[in-house]
């Protein structure tokens, strides 16, 4: 090694101690200052981001992989990122896991992201590193979920949620005729995560439509459970719903024939309709003596059960379209041209500027007249699945 590498890496060595000591002086709610890693002119060898010469770096932060959409929603996003010439860190929160997606997006700043998109696992949790984000200057996405509690979020890019669920409650009203029909209609509600805004919101747009039937007693619920607080499902985990429908099972002696008679089951996604389809076809309901059962997302495996006669309908949000409106979001940040949004959603700290995309529901034959889609033409005919992918 000779002389000047010698300055060199004693200078390097230095910095380096320097930095590590101001970083193990921070508080966990202090603002990390600018990211640490080293310039790029000064930097040897190492583990760092490699440099972006005309992309930005752009980290993807989605909560859990043990869910398809979000692997769909990862893959589709880091796709076209890396289309219009970014670098992308792509990490998921293990299954669901707070502490490991908080220490991602901290990592995601640390590394000098330029911009962070993140679908939050529990929407309060972030706060922190996004207060260091906003203190060095990075633009945060709040992805199909609300970062809440936080002034440091530029843009929410998502699809309209209270919509779902009205989608979702007029399926029912539509499929039972409450508009006419005496009942009473024996009904069940399987809400999301309740750390998850889009949970209530889901809940709150099927129940708007809903409530007239329960007041006037057209619809029943014989459980009990029609406040959010009874009806979420911890994680949206299909074992978590499946387990409490088993219960609402007998406790109610709900059975396919010779007991109580279930007209319906309002399930806010798939991953409940899910477990709420296993827990009825495992106490002996065919497609022949199956409720109503909603969902959202399309996701394969409740398709195959929609044309399987287990599941009704499935409100379908294109997450191509939300993956490519981010990133015509971001372009539009970077260019310092105009961000085009549609509403404001509240934070709890500020009102956050946001697109909606527009869902639709899908059933397996559609019908024009209420404005359904067929599964052919949302999911096959679009591209979005194989006929494979949905083949059970
Ligand atoms: C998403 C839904 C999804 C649910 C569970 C929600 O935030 O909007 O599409 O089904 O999370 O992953």
């Amino acid at each position: 090694m000779n002389k000047t590498k010698r300055i060199l890496c004693l200078a390097l060595v230095l910095m380096l101690a320097f930095s590590f000591a101001a970083c193990s002086s921070k508080t966990a709610d202090e603002p990390t200052a600018a990211p640490t890693v080293a310039p790029e002119t000064t930097a040897p060898e190492t583990d760092a981001p490699p440099p972006v010469d005309e992309g930005k770096r752009v980290g993807i932060s989605m909560p859990t992989q043990s869910l398809q959409r979000w692997n769909q929603d990862g893959d589709y996003l880091k796709q076209e990122f890396e289309a219009a010439g970014h670098t992308v860190d792509l990490q998921y929160g293990g299954d669901n896991d707070v502490p490991t997606q908080v220490a991602q997006v901290d990592q995601m700043v640390a590394d000098g992201c330029d911009v962070i998109v993140i679908a939050a696992i529990d929407g309060s949790s972030l706060s922190a590193p996004l207060a260091a984000a906003k203190a060095a200057g990075i633009t945060i996405i709040s992805y199909d979920r609300l970062l809440l509690n936080s002034d440091a979020v530029d843009y929410y890019a998502t699809f309209n949620n209270v919509k779902v669920g009205t989608l979702q409650g007029t399926y029912i009203e539509n499929a039972l005729d409450l508009k006419n029909a005496e009942g009473p209609f024996n009904i069940e509600f399987f809400a999301g995560d309740p750390g998850d805004s889009n949970a209530g919101y889901f809940f709150q747009g099927a129940i708007d439509v809903l409530k007239p039937y329960l007041d006037s007693g057209v619809l029943v619920c014989p459980s009990g459970g029609t406040e959010f607080s009874q009806a979420a499902t911890a994680d949206w985990n299909s074992a978590n719903a499946q387990s409490r429908m088993e219960n609402i099972i007998s406790q109610n002696s709900y059975a396919p024939s010779g007991g109580t008679k279930l007209d319906a089951v309002m399930c806010s996604n798939d991953s409940t309709a899910f477990g709420v389809e296993t827990a009825l076809v495992a106490a002996g309901w065919t497609k022949d003596t199956m409720p109503i059962v909603t969902g959202q997302d399309c996701d394969k495996a409740n398709v195959i059960n929609m044309k399987a006669g287990l599941q009704s309908m499935s409100v379908f949000k294109d997450t191509r379209t939300l993956a490519a409106r981010v990133v015509t979001m971001v372009t539009a940040i970077l260019e310092g041209a105009a961000v085009e949004t549609t509403t404001t959603y509240p934070n709890g700290t500020m009102d956050v500027p946001t697109f909606e995309c527009d869902p639709g529901v899908v059933t397996v034959d559609g019908d024009s007249a209420l404005g359904y889609q067929s599964v052919q033409v949302a999911l096959l005919d679009s591209g979005y699945y194989s006929e494979a992918d949905i083949t059970g």
